[in-house]
């Protein structure tokens, strides 16, 4: 027996707070939406119902307007800002206002090819929420029927302080109403973490669509920061073919053809940023309307759900070998060496474990299975080495940021199966 999946699978027990997973204790003290999407692929491979009671609780915290928040509070925590009081989204159950990667379609996928036929009656409601979340996504974030969906925050992209953001980000104004109280660098080394500034645009932009009473129409309007981003859009289109797939599946074909519609229009609208100069796809930024060219670990996150010409597909991979070559551990979250590179900083260099899953997989769909299985054999290799961290430094492999992290625990059993 391996005993780091046993050690993984004694994170998910520990991590666990009533049927959702906290990512990590204190540091993350409440169900985060995508880490819960990438637990429940990992309990899936050993506990079917605890794997749908996860996404059961997430869905809990849906809004009528169809959006699953980023974060659910269910129960109180005092180790974790903004907590509900700054968010005041005034619903039954204590949310955030923002939403994040929607990675819960591709997660019930998964989920349900491991129940086996029969299991329709626990999926239902799940591929219900999944569809209305879809709906939200296409009608709030691309008013406009562009097919690529804005991000309003940059909490929404999972990747909080990523460079991608630093242009659009800069406009957005340092006051905020609500008084600024760190407590993520009582947990973790503050090198580790977003810098002062930007935590408090974080807030600013909080407080400016706590204003609009989250009231998505108003928000468009009054954001500062609005970016149609790649990543997301790439996600999305995942987990619309996978949602498409389910609806055939269970015989809802209006719902199929409904949903291949947002499908296609996201799979031009992504095509339509390939950038051959930079041999990556860029996001948008919808204020300035100019392409985002920060070099960063989104741009190859088509692979996921794209079936690329091989000529698009070798550039991506020659250009992904380029960035991690001499590095320990693949794949950095920005370009090695530029000038916003910093290898121990969150979202601003870093290797994370779920998004090597994602280029994986996006690789493995795009005919690079020998660099997948690299990539795959290297993040296990870290995790092996340095523990459940929750990313690596990919120069010198320390694990950083909080430990006993969920999703990497999760990764590792979906990597090592
Ligand atoms: C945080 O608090 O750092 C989270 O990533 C926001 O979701």
């Amino acid at each position: 027996m391996n005993t780091h999946i046993d050690q993984a699978k004694r994170i998910l027990a520990v991590n666990d707070r009533g049927g959702y997973t906290v990512p990590t204790d204190r540091l993350y003290p409440f169900q985060w939406n995508w880490d819960s999407a990438f637990v429940a692929m990992g309990f899936a491979l050993y506990d079917i119902d605890r794997a749908y009671r996860e996404l059961e609780r997430l869905v809990e915290g849906q809004w009528v307007d169809g959006m699953i928040p980023h974060i659910v509070f269910h129960a109180p925590s005092e180790t974790y800002f903004p907590g509900p009081n700054v968010w005041r989204t005034e619903q039954t159950i204590p949310t955030s206002g923002i939403t994040q990667p929607p990675v819960f379609a591709i997660a019930l996928r998964k989920l349900h090819e491991a129940a086996g036929k029969g299991a329709e009656e626990r999926i239902l409601p799940l591929y219900e929420a999944a569809l209305k979340w879809h709906r939200w996504w296409y009608s709030a974030r691309d008013p406009d029927g562009t097919g690529l969906v804005a991000l309003l925050h940059p909490w929404e992209s999972g990747s909080d302080n990523s460079p991608a953001w630093d242009i659009a980000l800069a406009r957005v104004p340092t006051d905020t109403d609500t008084p600024v109280v760190r407590k993520d660098t009582g947990h973790v080394d503050a090198d580790m973490r977003p810098r002062d500034e930007d935590y408090r645009r974080f807030i600013h932009l909080v407080d400016t669509y706590a204003a609009c009473g989250w009231e998505p129409a108003r928000q468009w309007e009054k954001a500062s920061f609005k970016v149609a981003e790649v990543q997301t859009s790439a996600i999305l289109l995942k987990a619309g073919e996978d949602l498409e797939h389910l609806a055939l599946l269970f015989g809802r074909t209006e719902d199929a053809i409904e949903i291949a519609a947002f499908n296609n229009r996201t799979r031009k609208a992504i095509m339509a940023q390939w950038r051959p100069e930079l041999a990556r796809f860029v996001s948008r930024d919808l204020i300035s309307g100019e392409d985002v060219e920060a070099a960063t670990q989104a741009g190859f996150i088509p692979l996921l759900s794209l079936d690329l010409d091989k000529q698009v597909a070798d550039a991506l991979v020659f250009e992904m070998k380029a960035w991690s070559k001499d590095l320990k551990v693949a794949f950095p979250t920005t370009k090695p060496g530029i000038a916003s590179w910093e290898p121990k900083r969150y979202w601003r260099g870093p290797a994370w474990a779920i998004i090597n899953w994602l280029l994986i997989d996006g690789l493995n769909r795009n005919g690079h299975a020998d660099v997948a299985e690299e990539l795959r054999r290297s993040t296990i290799a870290a995790i092996e080495t340095e523990g459940f961290a929750e990313y690596f430094d990919p120069v010198t492999g320390e694990g950083c940021g909080g430990l006993g992290f969920s999703w990497t625990a999760a990764a590792y059993l979906w990597l090592e199966r």
